[in-house]
């Protein structure tokens, strides 16, 4: 594995790079989502397009904290974040970087654009969250200085008896 490529370059996000960061999510974090977890139990509407959502919110919140890299035109990772003020807190909301490259410091770029962007903000943390079985989530954030808090147990239910659809 090679260290970080010099031809990739981290930007700031724009609306315009929503419809490449939800392919690049679509391809890679589906083992990284709850709501794919959710969708495989019970049906219900897409995790992807749940993401879609959520990450075309923070893009449209907080433009400024978001960040994608970049190789040859190509968006290859990106990270998102949103700002709990009342906390004094950022909170890194989503990160996906390209199969093709993880393992080569992208993510680890990334995190540190956001926590840099937390501090010249002023704030006094930074939050990240990952499923326990998320072994390159635990492996990479305590390796950057985050702490682990606790671990917390979701549950869903249905509300009605429609059954998932084989
Ligand atoms: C998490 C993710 C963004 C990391 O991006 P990346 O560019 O590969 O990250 P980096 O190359 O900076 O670092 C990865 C680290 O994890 C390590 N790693 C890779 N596979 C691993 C595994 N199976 N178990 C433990 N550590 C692993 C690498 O060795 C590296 O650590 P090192 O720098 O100490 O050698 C990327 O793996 C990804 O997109 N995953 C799918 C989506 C996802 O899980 N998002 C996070 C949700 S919380």
């Amino acid at each position: 594995m090679g260290k970080q490529r010099d031809d990739i370059v981290i930007r700031t996000a724009v609306s315009h790079d929503l419809k490449s960061i939800v392919k690049l999510t679509e391809n890679e974090f589906r083992n990284a989502s709850m709501d794919a977890k959710i969708e495989d139990m019970l049906g219900g509407t897409p995790w992807i397009e749940i993401k879609a959502a959520v990450l075309k919110t923070e893009l449209e919140k907080n433009p400024d904290g978001c960040f994608v890299a970049v190789l040859e035109g190509e968006i290859v990772g990106y990270i998102t974040t949103i700002i709990v003020s009342v906390a004094s807190r950022g909170v890194i909301a989503n990160i996906a970087v390209s199969s093709k490259l993880q393992g080569r410091g992208i993510g680890r770029k990334l995190i540190g654009m956001a926590l840099e962007h937390f501090k010249k903000l002023g704030l006094h943390q930074a939050k990240i969250e990952t499923l326990a079985s998320n072994q390159v989530g635990q492996h990479l954030y305590p390796s950057l200085g985050f702490r682990e808090v606790e671990r917390q147990v979701h549950y869903i239910m249905p509300l009605s008896e429609k059954k998932k659809e084989s």
